[in-house]
């Protein structure tokens, strides 16, 4: 088959990615022209582990070669992947300028019986909208994607469920079969991407769901509005634990070990960031009401999220005696560990509001790339390693839980006595105490 993988962010150069060592001829189809030329150098345009490795293969073999032009692309495609970007728009709602625009523009070139799979995130009822602009022959699927940034490769082939939904039930059983190919397909990637399945990976299983089209758009992004409110409840849980003495991860633990809830996703801290949960939460607040269907519940969990990083400052600050000339490093810029992302970062929010309170911030993460540097209060330094930016701090807040952020590392730059404040709890705070620090969690003494 032919297929056509539109937009080269972490969903659609990963799908371009594993589809091309099937054999398959995946064109990356991308307006940004920087995106193409790095995709045909045999490399990633973003770092995500085994990425790079995976396209240098497949490009070399002549499965995959990345382009800006729609007409040479389409005209000869059995089957499109559309993966652009829905960005909110200032009140919150989807922008789905790039979905329609994407339509539109394959609509002049597309084959008769060609399947649109939609795998980019959509407000439920949004399908019915883009099909009207393709013709009518063209089978319209959604299959949304559920891989997280940092662990995408991993996360696709050892995924609970894929979900596709649509009118045409061969088209859906086509795309499912595709998904079960590349499921099949998984020794080779991770022989050439080096990465390591866990041990229990043979056991898995994926479910494979067929909804209708509203269905398979909402299943999306329930789903992650379900995950940012089990952030939320946790960060409301860990409020109340640092009034009382109860200790947050004690408290998750034995809540999340009940099988009808989980431990997954009850880890307390600065909140929630990214390219998904910020804009998923409000995409689905602003779809509901366009239904003059009211969320408050979503409501709640984002103005909780939004309330963390500045609880987490004042808990320090009435430790610290306020922030004014202090030399406080923030360790991890990006919104989670393992990717070079950093928007919506609740680490970028602390760093900021700590010099909007007259703190000399240094900064320091592993792999945020260079927006990061915009989004910084122009007084924020970035310092190329751990140790440079730890040199002569007085309080350190661990922003992001790169596994570098030990406290053996660091004890080894820092000797005087420093105040750890450890946003996502990711330190034992025994050891830390040990070590001769002051140690802050969230929920936690
Ligand atoms: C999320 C979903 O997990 C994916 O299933 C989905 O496909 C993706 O959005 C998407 O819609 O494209 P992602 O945004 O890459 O993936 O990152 P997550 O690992 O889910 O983390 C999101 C945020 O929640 C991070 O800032 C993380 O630090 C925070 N988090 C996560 C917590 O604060 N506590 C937790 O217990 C878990």
């Amino acid at each position: 088959m032919k297929i056509v993988v539109i937009g080269s962010g972490y969903v659609g150069t990963t799908l371009a990615a594993l589809l091309a060592t099937l054999d398959h001829q995946i064109i990356a189809l991308d307006t940004d022209s920087q995106k193409v030329s790095i995709i045909n150098s045999g490399k990633s345009p973003f770092y995500e582990e085994g990425l790079s490795e995976l396209i240098k293969h497949s490009i070399v073999q002549g499965n995959l070669s990345a382009t800006q032009d729609y007409g040479s692309a389409i005209t000869n495609a059995d089957l499109i992947f559309s993966c652009v970007g829905t960005p909110d728009k200032p009140d919150g709602s989807s922008d789905l300028g790039y979905i329609y625009e994407v339509a539109k523009s394959c609509a002049k070139y597309i084959k008769k019986g060609v399947i649109f799979v939609q795998k980019s995130t959509v407000p439920t009822g949004t399908g019915e909208k883009v099909s009207a602009l393709l013709p009518d022959t063209c089978h319209y699927i959604s299959n949304p994607e559920f891989l997280r940034e940092g662990t995408a490769i991993i996360d696709s082939l050892l995924t609970d469920r894929v979900v596709v939904g649509g009118k045409n039930k061969q088209a859906v059983q086509k795309v499912i079969e595709l998904h079960k190919q590349t499921l099949d397909n998984t020794e080779k990637i991770t022989t050439i991407t080096g990465i390591q399945l866990p041990d229990k990976a043979p056991e898995y299983k994926t479910n494979f769901v067929a909804t209708n089209l509203e269905s398979a758009e909402l299943i999306k992004v329930s789903a992650n509005a379900f995950l940012a409110l089990k952030i939320s409840f946790a960060n409301s849980i860990a409020k109340l634990c640092d009034e009382t003495g109860a200790n947050i991860t004690e408290v998750m633990d034995g809540v999340g070990s009940d099988h009808r809830i989980g431990r997954a996703f009850l880890n307390a801290g600065r909140g929630y960031g990214g390219g998904c949960f910020p804009k998923d939460v409000s995409g689905l607040i602003a779809s509901s009401l366009e239904y003059g269907v009211d969320m408050p519940i979503m409501t709640a969990v984002t103005e909780v999220n939004q309330s963390m990083p500045g609880y987490i400052i004042n808990k320090a600050g009435e430790c610290c005696s306020g922030f004014v000339d202090k030399k406080v490093t923030v360790l991890g810029l990006t919104f989670k560990a393992g990717t070079s992302d950093t928007r919506r970062s609740p680490a970028i929010e602390i760093a900021n509001r700590l010099s909007k309170l007259g703190a000399i911030v240094n900064a320091y993460d592993p792999e945020a790339d260079d927006e990061a540097k915009n989004e910084l209060e122009p007084n924020i330094t970035i310092r190329p390693t751990l140790q440079a930016s730890l040199k002569d701090a007085q309080i350190i807040f661990i922003a992001t839980n790169w596994p570098e952020f030990t406290i053996e590392n660091i004890q080894q730059v820092t000797k005087d006595k420093v105040v750890i404040v450890d946003c996502m709890n990711s330190l034992d705070s025994l050891a830390v105490r040990t070590a001769g620090f002051d140690y802050i969690g969230v929920g936690t003494k």
